[in-house]
């Protein structure tokens, strides 16, 4: 997800990296085969997309192991796995090589990943966890929280990119604290920039705050999921309802008589 081209060769000044993990929750909610996140990432793929998002999350809440592979072993577009740093996860990743890693703190409870990783406290232990990784052939990203200690432990530790956890911008409830949090994030950004990091960002980002941090210019990729999957289901559901339709209409006329 660091080539800076689009797959018709232009010059991109920022990437969206589609997370698709709600795709595989509404598959889990039933229990169906469908709807298959490798069909949504072709959907994805083919609007322009620079990346496919997937948390294999250790209880299996949504991203199955067989997902990953089946996305790795088909898509054109680069594969983010956000994952913990588990040993199981490390075993996973060397076998299914994706473009880039993202590590991110996993507690079982939460809804959705709630903060940033705590990197400073843990810098020999993700030195040397980024390093195994790194060893299997990916590109290596920790998700932290925009502050200058984290960052400067994100170089110490020797990962290439950072993901600038933008949770707190987004759940901003005043147009202060959104200002705050924002120049937190560009302070974020710019201190990494110089550190020689790669900077990306997401979490809580949709249509209507996007805006402000995709004009941060050191930002290369948004990693969003959420309002992207929301969005798309109401835009299909008239769809989705004619398809439907039609389907009964033409049964009806043809008088069908089953069995
Ligand atoms: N980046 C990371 C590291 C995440 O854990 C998530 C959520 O899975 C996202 C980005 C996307 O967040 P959202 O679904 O709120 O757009």
């Amino acid at each position: 997800m660091g080539n800076q081209e689009s797959l018709t060769g232009d010059r991109i000044d920022i990437g969206l990296g589609v997370n698709i993990d709600h795709v595989a929750t509404l598959r889990q909610a039933r229990g169906t085969r469908y709807p298959d996140p490798l069909q949504a990432a072709f959907v994805v793929q083919d609007a322009g997309a620079n990346g496919i998002t997937v948390h294999l999350r250790e209880d299996r809440r949504h991203i199955r192991d067989d997902d990953v592979q089946r996305l790795s072993a088909s898509l054109l577009i680069p594969m983010n796995l956000e994952m913990a740093a588990t040993s199981e996860m490390l075993a996973i990743a060397s076998r299914i090589k994706p473009e880039e890693c993202c590590l991110v703190p996993e507690r079982r409870e939460e809804l959705t990943t709630e903060g940033g990783l705590n990197a400073a406290d843990k810098i020999p232990l993700l030195r040397d966890y980024s390093a195994s990784l790194t060893a299997t052939g990916t590109r290596v990203s920790l998700f932290i929280d925009p502050e200058p200690r984290q960052v400067e432990a994100a170089a110490e530790i020797g990962a290439p990119i950072i993901e600038l956890h933008t949770g707190a911008y987004a759940d901003s409830t005043s147009r202060g604290q959104r200002r705050d949090e924002l120049q937190r994030l560009q302070e974020a950004a710019m201190l990494a920039h110089t550190l020689g990091l790669q900077v990306n960002a997401g979490h809580g980002l949709n249509y209507v705050n996007v805006d402000d941090v995709a004009a941060v210019s050191q930002i290369k990729i948004l990693n969003i999921g959420h309002a992207i999957v929301a969005r798309a289901v109401i835009h299909g559901l008239s769809r989705a309802v004619m398809d439907m339709k039609q389907l009964m209409q033409q049964a009806r006329r043809e008088n069908r008589k089953g069995f």
